[in-house]
């Protein structure tokens, strides 16, 4: 497996691939690599032949006083368990590679899809990830691009760039992955201390209630917010940020719920800010 760290090595890396018509997968992250990145190379592995994986942590998607300089990273061990998982190619750039001297041009997605949710306490947040995800695009020029559930407002803000702006990668969102209690794998689940780890799955358990009343014939949008909301704030350690419920085309989700509907939540345990979320489908009766 090579890791590349200049534009220019990425460049000779790929050009034999693109010359010979081979389907790139790239499954973009900021390292600290846990099993959720490694499902998506495993997608990747299974859809291209060739997969390239970025570890890049990019610091305009960080607003001032989030943690850009404390997030966890650790480039031997990513690559080990990247090579492991099947990638092909690291690339692993410095800040000035992808924003040189006088960078200036950043991609702003306006619509419902960065309204609310996390965009709500992270202003700038997904500015950042619109404008990292293009450069990389446009520089790895994949078949297909890889991201995560788990990031539910992120994948919806990224496809509808990528619509919008008529990319031609295929946009390809994976499930997401879960620790044995349910507890989201994320790199911030590093931060957490010993209770704050035990007190973290109360996020999907509150995801769940809320799923089983849906099932059981509950259709009314606040009952299942508030119900969402109450099993959360019941956990001491938990600071509640948001509860929303949106419906496909990431809009609010009507008052009497029906259709494809995702339950999205976000709470503090101590320093680290946590998200999951779920997607209920409601038959029509
Ligand atoms: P990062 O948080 O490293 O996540 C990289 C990818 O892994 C994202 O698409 C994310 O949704 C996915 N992922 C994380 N945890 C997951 C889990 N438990 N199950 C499934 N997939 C999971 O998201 C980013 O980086 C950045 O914003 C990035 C897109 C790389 C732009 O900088």
């Amino acid at each position: 497996m090579k890791v590349l760290e200049t534009v220019l090595d990425l460049n000779r890396y790929l050009a034999p691939y693109h010359r010979a018509g081979k389907s790139i997968g790239l499954v973009p992250t900021m390292g600290s690599l846990h099993a959720g990145h490694l499902s998506l190379v495993a997608t990747a592995r299974a859809d291209n032949d060739i997969v390239v994986m970025s570890i890049f942590v990019n610091p305009t998607q960080f607003a001032p006083g989030e943690d850009f300089e404390a997030y966890p990273r650790d480039l031997e061990r990513d690559t080990e368990l990247a090579a492991e998982a099947g990638v092909d190619a690291i690339f692993a750039p410095l800040t000035a590679e992808l924003y040189p001297p006088g960078f200036s041009t950043f991609i702003d997605v306006v619509g419902v899809e960065t309204s609310g949710m996390c965009a709500a306490s992270r202003p700038g947040h997904f500015r950042g990830v619109t404008t990292v995800v293009d450069i990389l695009l446009n520089l790895v020029r994949p078949a297909r691009a890889y991201f995560g559930q788990k990031d539910a407002q992120q994948l919806a803000v990224i496809r509808r760039m990528a619509s919008d702006l008529a990319l031609v990668p295929e946009i390809v969102g994976c499930p997401i992955v879960r620790e044995p209690d349910g507890l989201a794998l994320s790199s911030r689940n590093a931060y957490l201390s010993p209770p704050e780890r035990s007190a973290a799955p109360v996020l999907y358990q509150a995801l769940r209630v809320a799923r089983d009343a849906i099932e059981s014939g509950q259709r009314s949008r606040d009952k299942i917010i508030t119900m969402v909301e109450h099993h959360i704030t019941a956990e001491p350690l938990a600071k509640l940020e948001y509860v929303e419920a949106r419906n496909a085309a990431g809009q609010e989700a009507p008052s009497i719920l029906t259709g494809e509907i995702l339950l999205a939540v976000a709470a503090r345990f101590g320093t680290s800010r946590l998200i999951d979320n779920i997607i209920v489908e409601i038959e029509e009766t």
